[in-house]
């Protein structure tokens, strides 16, 4: 096996205990107090580019295959492993379109609104980036076995990297939680699929214990070397501003993984004097799956210099679990209610100077059929960035000349059974059902004009 990266370590986010652990173990939570982990590095031994502009010159490599990935571009701002075991799948060919009529429906000038679709990755969503990572971490230490919980996405974009690096890989998920599109994906890709009878916290739970008996590399984002990929989502964002950082990143808020590495991601390119500015950040739950939401904004939880306040989470989940609460929202990508990265959640929102809304289901169909009427399309849970951002509009939180890039974390077809609802049986403001002809030239002629 090779040695990893001796720039790189794993380090436990809890400040009284801030144990170091070399990238070498798939621990995934700090074995001294339980706590999460980092994946740290220590920046004096690798050879970071002084501007950020120095990437660009890697899209004229496009026959190196790190070169060609929008994550292993980035490599120098993730090096806990050797070249040799880097896994791709030509993830992160990802664009950033300035989209002036999704700006005009939430309220906002010409230019200023950019969407990040992440949906054209080789999966359909952004799991993509944080796989390639954590795969290549799982090559490293010579795992021969994977598995995750999900909403669907993580299930399909594992299912595909395990059975291109020749992993065994069980996933599991909510019995009839997940969309079809994805439950396509992880049976197709050969995955074994274990429906439980419960919703995404009770897979969440069942995986981590089953990866720690049966020793089997853990893909959720627990793992921070998933969260390393995901960071990239934002210098591809940068990169196609012209290399300058956006005034708000909007991200819808599920498992809390994305929010967490985009954090991360801005604190370390400011430490590198990479950037000037770090952006804000709004992070928008739906509200059947609002913990988050109610934890910041009602109960005043926060990241405290790390010193969370633990007692406010523990009574919150307990009340959960008194009430048998199940979460429920239409995007299903996000119906999660106790989120694991939930405190390195807290600490971005405390880098980005972050704020947490929730959005209804309709507002989220809305924002979805918006985003498919006038751009490339998104699964529900990624239009939760919109419906979000049209809130944040009018309260005036955000500013309608400020810029935006708003993540569209999945693919429109990931979740057609919502867009034909939408379209058809359950109507919204701007459904547009297909329209019933006879089988007859004269009369769908006159249907058209
Ligand atoms: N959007 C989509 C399309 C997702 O699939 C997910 C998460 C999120 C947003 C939330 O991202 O967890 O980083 O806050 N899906 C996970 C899964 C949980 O299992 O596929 P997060």
């Amino acid at each position: 096996m090779a040695k990893e990266s001796d720039a790189a370590f794993q380090k436990c986010i809890n400040p009284d205990c801030a144990a170091e652990f070399d990238c070498g173990q798939a621990i995934f939570k700090c074995p001294k107090c339980g706590e999460l982990l980092d994946a740290r590095y220590d920046w004096d031994k690798i050879e970071v580019p002084k501007k950020l502009s120095d990437f660009s010159k890697r899209w004229a490599r496009r026959d190196n295959r790190l070169d060609f990935s929008g994550v292993w571009r980035f490599r120098e701002l993730l090096n806990f492993c050797p070249d040799e075991y880097k896994v791709s799948v030509g993830e992160g060919q990802t664009i950033l379109e300035q989209n002036d009529a999704v700006a005009e429906h939430v309220g906002m000038q010409p230019g200023r609104l950019h969407l990040q679709y992440e949906g054209l990755n080789p999966s359909g969503s952004f799991k993509d980036n944080g796989m390639a990572a954590a795969f290549s971490h799982a090559m490293m230490v010579g795992a021969k076995s994977c598995a995750c919980a999900s909403t669907g996405n993580t299930s399909a974009s594992v299912a595909l990297y395990a059975h291109s690096c020749g992993l065994k890989c069980t996933v599991f998920i909510g019995s009839g939680r997940i969309a079809f599109g994805k439950l396509s994906q992880a049976m197709d890709y050969g995955a074994q699929t274990i429906q439980i009878l419960g919703d995404f916290d009770d897979c969440m739970k069942q995986v981590q214990d089953v990866c720690t008996k049966l020793g089997m590399y853990l893909l959720n984002s627990l793992n921070p070397f998933r969260l390393e990929g995901q960071k990239t989502i934002m210098y591809r964002i940068i990169e196609q501003l012209g290399w300058q950082t956006p005034d708000w990143i909007i991200v819808p808020g599920g498992n809390l993984g994305n929010s967490s590495a985009f954090g991360k991601a801005f604190y370390e390119l400011k430490q590198l004097g990479l950037i000037e500015r770090i952006p804000r950040m709004a992070i928008i739950n739906a509200t059947g799956a609002d913990t988050l939401t109610d934890l910041v904004n009602n109960k005043k939880l926060a990241w405290n210099d790390g010193k969370v306040d633990q007692k406010i989470i523990d009574d919150y989940y307990a009340d959960l679990t008194a009430r048998n609460f199940s979460p429920h929202t239409c995007a299903s990508a996000i119906e999660i209610s106790r989120p694991v990265n939930l405190k390195k959640c807290l600490r971005s929102i405390d880098i980005c100077d972050g704020i947490v809304r929730a959005v209804t289901d309709e507002q989220i169909k809305d924002a979805k059929a918006i985003i498919g009427k006038y751009g490339l399309g998104c699964e529900p849970a990624s239009a939760a960035t919109i419906a979000g951002l049209k809130d944040l509009i009018t309260e005036g939180v955000i500013a309608a000349d400020q810029r935006v890039a708003c993540v569209l974390t999945g693919h429109a077809l990931k979740d057609p059974d919502v867009t034909v609802n939408y379209h058809t049986e359950n109507q919204g403001q701007f459904s547009n059902p297909p329209i019933e002809a006879p089988n007859d030239l004269d009369q769908i002629i006159k249907l058209i004009n």
